[in-house]
């Protein structure tokens, strides 16, 4: 499933600037407004933007934010937000950690974040890649609320295994966790990869994991 590069993609996310906030030219102060103004919740990885425009729609009263790194898949969810009409989603194009980083050194917390079937990177030496491992983790650890959750799905067997042990790891109270999930639940909504999959019989792995006063948010913490 992978999107080929499409030049007119890269174009819009070079050309268009409305609804996206760009890490190289960042705006901080129309940031903070944006995720201050509502209950905001951020999405890393949205691929092409199904989950985040249906969500979107579905809660007009909170804003979200996407965050993807590839330039083509960015090009093309920002043209499908933008074509959307709706005025709660904002896009930032490039890796999360450094607006994770942006958002932890300026002590910018939100209410949620979702992961929707991650890139596994099942290599042991791609490890630091994977968006639950320890560097993404503490980003999150400190940019979540207290009490806020990271609602975490996957096709995938081991990585889900992994980002489990990950989120009790660090000391995230894991509240939901199906390993068949089918119903959704009422916040939440199908991805592109969720449908093929389910469509290929393949079991949804799905966590919900909440930040509590325990959970560790310095790397000096970690055993
Ligand atoms: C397997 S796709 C899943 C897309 C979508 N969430 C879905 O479920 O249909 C994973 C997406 O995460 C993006 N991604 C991977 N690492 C990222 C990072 N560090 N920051 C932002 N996006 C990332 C990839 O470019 C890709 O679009």
């Amino acid at each position: 499933m992978r999107t080929k590069f499409k030049q007119w993609a890269v174009d819009y996310i070079k050309n268009e600037q409305n609804n996206q906030y760009s890490l190289g030219n960042f705006d901080l102060e129309s940031f903070k407004n944006y995720i201050n103004d509502k209950k905001t919740f951020i999405e890393i990885g949205p691929g092409k933007g199904q989950f985040i425009l249906t969500l979107a729609a579905k809660f007009p009263d909170f804003n979200f934010i996407v965050c993807e790194i590839n330039e083509t898949i960015s090009g093309i969810c920002l043209n499908k937000i933008d074509e959307s009409g709706l005025k709660n989603i904002r896009l930032v194009c490039g890796d999360f950690f450094k607006l994770g980083e942006l958002m932890v050194q300026n002590h910018l917390q939100i209410p949620g974040i979702f992961l929707n079937f991650s890139d596994p990177w099942p290599k042991k030496r791609h490890e630091k890649r994977r968006l639950t491992s320890d560097g993404f983790m503490l980003v999150y650890s400190n940019i979540l609320l207290l009490n806020s959750s990271i609602y975490f799905k996957s096709d995938n067997d081991d990585f889900s295994l992994y980002s489990l042990d990950q989120f009790k790891r660090f000391n995230f109270n894991v509240i939901k966790k199906d390993f068949d999930y089918n119903k959704l639940d009422n916040f939440d909504a199908l991805t592109e990869f969720e449908e093929k999959f389910k469509e290929s019989g393949i079991k949804i792995k799905r966590f919900v994991s909440r930040k509590t006063e325990k959970t560790i948010t310095k790397v000096e913490e970690l055993a």
